[in-house]
């Protein structure tokens, strides 16, 4: 396995009291696989990946338990040096918002450049070669020219293409893209989704996508980790989940997709808000929220139940969910 996060959990301690944000999550991912991670806005998707990276505020963030185990190395073991020379070269992150990832006062050539300077030794004039390939290899338009620009003068998409080259230049394991498409219009979305999908087969990466919509996702994820208040709720095979979701959040999750087929008819929305962080409600954090929930719910944290092999659901009954009512 290239990645396998076991168990981790987060915590920001902050003048207001401790928010919980990630609490007890595991996943894994392979060479050449993509992981989609999936829940509303404050669900902990975010800091589970800076985790990963290495990259937390700490403090206010604090890693209190849990192993990150990449190419075999739990990384949360290592000096902060040794965790530098793993960002970069061997695992790379894309932010949703490109402007502010990239330097404003460095053309993206120099930028794209210092990569290969930096990280590989090379001149400055290989380093450009090596920058125009890059931003032809994304498809920005007239490369050779464009490589003198500043991240301003592109557009939203194009600069998120600049950022997949930036990610993409010292040829990573894996790939981190925290809400790649989410600032973009929708055309824009799917072409930059479907570049991303195709290096990651291309390169053999693996690719952690997280988004909080699912509509983006179906076709490129093998996987989907679904989260909720700083727990996986529901993890399975893409397909699994759009056949037949086994908890009731993911549920809400699909039926909140906009269809083409039900033009017209009133968008499905979960009702109620994520819970704050820094008081998670006992027994199944959605509880307060879910349409399907009894006393039990209210007292006793569902465990992940094995589905299948592949599938792990944490609510007491997944069996309805998934099969409906027992008659
Ligand atoms: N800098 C911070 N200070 C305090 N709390 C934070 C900070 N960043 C994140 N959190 C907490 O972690 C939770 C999860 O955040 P995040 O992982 O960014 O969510 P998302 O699923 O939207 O990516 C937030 O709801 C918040 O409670
Ligand atoms: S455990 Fe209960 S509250 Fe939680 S998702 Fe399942 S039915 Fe709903
Ligand atoms: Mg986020």
């Amino acid at each position: 396995m290239l990645l396998e996060v076991r168990d981790l959990h987060v915590e920001f301690r902050t003048r207001d009291g401790v928010a919980h944000a990630v609490n007890g999550v595991s996943y894994a991912v392979d060479a050449g696989e993509t992981l989609a991670v999936l829940g509303e806005s404050g669900s902990g998707k975010s800091v589970t990946a800076q985790a990963v990276m290495g990259i937390l505020d700490t403090p206010p963030a604090r890693v209190t338990g849990g192993e990150i185990l990449f190419q075999g190395q739990d990384l949360l073991k290592l000096k902060e040096d040794e965790r530098r020379g793993v960002r970069g070269a061997r695992m790379a992150m894309i932010f949703q918002d490109a402007l502010s990832a990239l330097n404003p006062v460095l053309s993206v050539g120099d930028q794209l450049g210092e990569m290969f300077t930096v990280h590989r030794g090379m001149s400055r004039k290989e380093a450009r070669t090596r920058a125009v390939e890059l931003m032809d290899r994304v498809r920005i338009p007239g490369a050779a020219q464009r490589v003198r620009d500043y991240p301003h003068q592109f557009s939203g998409g194009m600069r998120q293409r600049i950022m997949i080259a930036m990610a993409m230049a010292l040829e990573p394991a894996l790939i981190i893209a925290d809400e790649p498409t989410t600032a973009l219009d929708v055309t824009v979305q799917a072409q930059v989704m479907d570049l991303l999908a195709e290096l990651q087969r291309e390169y053999r990466m693996g690719l952690i996508l997280i988004t909080h919509d699912l509509g983006v996702v179906a076709d490129v994820a093998d996987r989907i980790a679904v989260m909720y208040a700083g727990r996986i709720v529901e993890s399975a095979p893409v397909h699994d989940i759009y056949k037949a979701p086994a908890h009731p959040y993911t549920r809400g999750l699909l039926d909140s997709i906009p269809r083409l087929d039900q033009k017209g008819r009133e968008l499905y929305a979960i009702k109620g808000l994520p819970p704050n962080l820094m008081h998670i409600p006992p027994g199944c954090a959605f509880h307060p929220r879910c349409p399907m929930a009894r006393d039990v719910c209210r007292t006793d944290e569902p465990p992940l139940h094995a589905v299948s092999e592949a599938r792990g659901s944490a609510c007491h009954f997944w069996r309805e969910c998934l099969h409906g009512p027992a008659h």
